[in-house]
C-alpha cells in the first residue's frame, strides 16, 4: 500500500468511527425528550358542546351509551387528550404516536393491512377506526377489553405498538415543558399520572363523533340529496334479503355483539381468544360502517382491498361454519347453510355507492381533531 492509499484508508476508517459514534449517540438521545412546538387555540375547541342530530338520540343508542359508560368530556381534558394522541413521546423511542396508526384522513384508521409499530414490527391485526366509540363498550376486534379508559393504556405498553413503560412515560411527560400546564387545566393540578393520561385520551377519542355525512343529511331531507344509484344501494342494504342492517344497525351501523360472518379465520379465532368458548370461534367485532370508504383494507386482518371485494364475500363467499351467525344462514338457523344473495354487478356497485354516503369530510378535515404539532 503506498502512502496516499494508506491515507485514504485511514480517512475512511475515521469517518466510519465518526458515523458509528453519531449513530450510538442518536440511539442514546432518542430516549431523551424531543423539542416540539404546540399550536393550540387560545380558547379550547368546544369538544363538550357538540350537538348531535336527532337520529343519534334514540332509545337504542341511549342503551348502548349506558353500557359503554363513557367518560365525561371537558374542553381542556379533550385538548390534553388530543396532544397525547399526537405525541410520539408515548412510544419508547419517539417513533410513533397513536395517530401513526389512527390517521384522521382515514377516519382514524390505517391504510396498511397491518400497522408499523415503534421498532418497525407489524401489528397482529388491521387497525380500527375510532369514530363514535362513545356508544361502544367492548374494544378491539376480539372484544378483549371493556371500556376506553382500560383500552388506551394497552397500545402504549404493547411490545409491538409503542413499547413504553408507564412509570417512564409519567416521568417523561412530567419533565416536558408543555404538559404540566395542560394537566393543570384538565385536572386542576399539574401531576402527571397513568390514570390521568388514560382519562384524557379517552375524552379526546370519545369526542370523535361522525355525524356530518351525506347519509346524515339524507336522513333529514328524505334522501332528496341521493343519486339513483345511492337510493338503489340503500334499498339493498335495508331490504330483508341481504340482512346487512340487522348487524350493521342504528345510525352508527354497528352492533355491540361480535359475530361470525363465515370468513376463513384460521390463525385468529377472534372472541374465542378471550373466552375459550367453542361457539365464539370466528366471532369478531361488528365494526361500524361509518367512513367505510376511508378505512380500507377491510375485516380484522385487512384481507379485502376494496368494498366490492368485501361485499362479494357476503354475496357469494360466506363459508359454512358451525358458528355462522343466524342472520347469514338460510332460515335464520345458527350455523346453518349460508344464504346466497344473488346480487348482480350493478347491485354490488349500487351498494358500494350507498356505503360511500357514510363518508364524513367535515370530520377528517376538522382542525379540532388534527395534529396540534403542525401549524
Ligand atoms: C402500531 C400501531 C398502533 C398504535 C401506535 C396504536 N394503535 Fe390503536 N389499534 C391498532 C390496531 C392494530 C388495533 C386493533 C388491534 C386488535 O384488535 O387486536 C387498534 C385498536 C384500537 C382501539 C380499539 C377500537 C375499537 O373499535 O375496538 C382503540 C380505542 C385504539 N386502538 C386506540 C389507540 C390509542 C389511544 C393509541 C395511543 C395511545 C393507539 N391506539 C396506538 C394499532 C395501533
Ligand atoms: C351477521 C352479522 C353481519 C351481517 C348480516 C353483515 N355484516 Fe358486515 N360485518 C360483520 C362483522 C362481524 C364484521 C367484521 C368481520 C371481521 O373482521 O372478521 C363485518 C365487516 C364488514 C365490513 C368491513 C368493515 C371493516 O371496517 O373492515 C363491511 C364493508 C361490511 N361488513 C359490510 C356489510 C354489508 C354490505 C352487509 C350486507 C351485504 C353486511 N356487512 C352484513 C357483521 C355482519
Amino acid at each position: 500500500m503506498n502512502k496516499s492509499n494508506l491515507f485514504i484508508a485511514l480517512l475512511c476508517f475515521s469517518v466510519f468511527v465518526a458515523c458509528k459514534k453519531e449513530e450510538d449517540q442518536l440511539e442514546h438521545t432518542s430516549n431523551i425528550q424531543v423539542e416540539r412546538t404546540l399550536f393550540l387555540p387560545e380558547t379550547p375547541y368546544d369538544y363538550a358542546g357538540i350537538e348531535l342530530p336527532p337520529h343519534f338520540q334514540t332509545t337504542a343508542l341511549s342503551l348502548y351509551e349506558s353500557f359503554a359508560n363513557p367518560v365525561d368530556i371537558t374542553n381542556d381534558g379533550a385538548t390534553l387528550g388530543r396532544v397525547l394522541f399526537y405525541d410520539t413521546q408515548l412510544s419508547e423511542n419517539n417513533a410513533v404516536s397513536c395517530a401513526s396508526c389512527h390517521q384522521q384522513i382515514h377516519a382514524f384508521s390505517d391504510p396498511g393491512i397491518r400497522s408499523v409499530g415503534f421498532e418497525g414490527d407489524l401489528s397482529n391485526r388491521h387497525s380500527q377506526t375510532l369514530v363514535n366509540l362513545r356508544w361502544a363498550r367492548r374494544m378491539f376486534w376480539d372484544h378483549r377489553v371493556n371500556g376506553l379508559e382500560n383500552q388506551v393504556l394497552i397500545p402504549i405498553q404493547d411490545p409491538i405498538e409503542m413499547g413504553m413503560n408507564l412509570d417512564a412515560l409519567t416521568a417523561r411527560l412530567q419533565a416536558t415543558p408543555y404538559y404540566p400546564d395542560l394537566f393543570n387545566a384538565a385536572f386542576g393540578s399539574d401531576t402527571v399520572s397513568a390514570e390521568r393520561i388514560a382519562n384524557a385520551l379517552s375524552q379526546f377519542i370519545t369526542s370523535i363523533y361522525s355525524y356530518r355525512s351525506k347519509y346524515d343529511e339524507g336522513l333529514m331531507n328524505n334522501f332528496a340529496n341521493f343519486s339513483e344509484e345511492e337510493l338503489a344501494g340503500k334499498d339493498i342494504f335495508f331490504n330483508g334479503e341481504t340482512r346487512c342492517n340487522q348487524c350493521h344497525s342504528t345510525a352508527l351501523f354497528f352492533d355491540p355483539q361480535a359475530r361470525n360472518t363465515g370468513l376463513d379465520y384460521t390463525g385468529d379465532l377472534g372472541l374465542y381468544e378471550l373466552t375459550g368458548i367453542e361457539s365464539d370461534k370466528g366471532k369478531f367485532k361488528t365494526t361500524t360502517l361509518r367512513n367505510i370508504e376511508l378505512t380500507a383494507p377491510y375485516m380484522h386482518d385487512g384481507r379485502f382491498a376494496t368494498l366490492t371485494e368485501a361485499i362479494q364475500h357476503y354475496n357469494e363467499g360466506i363459508l359454512p361454519d358451525p358458528n355462522l351467525d343466524d342472520r347469514l344462514a338460510i332460515g335464520f338457523e345458527p350455523g346453518g347453510t349460508p344464504i346466497e344473495m344473488n346480487l348482480s354487478d350493478t347491485d354490488v356497485a349500487n351498494l358500494v355507492s350507498f356505503l360511500k354516503t357514510f363518508t364524513d369530510e367535515a370530520l377528517i378535515y376538522d382542525p379540532m381533531y388534527a395534529d396540534p404539532f403542525q401549524p
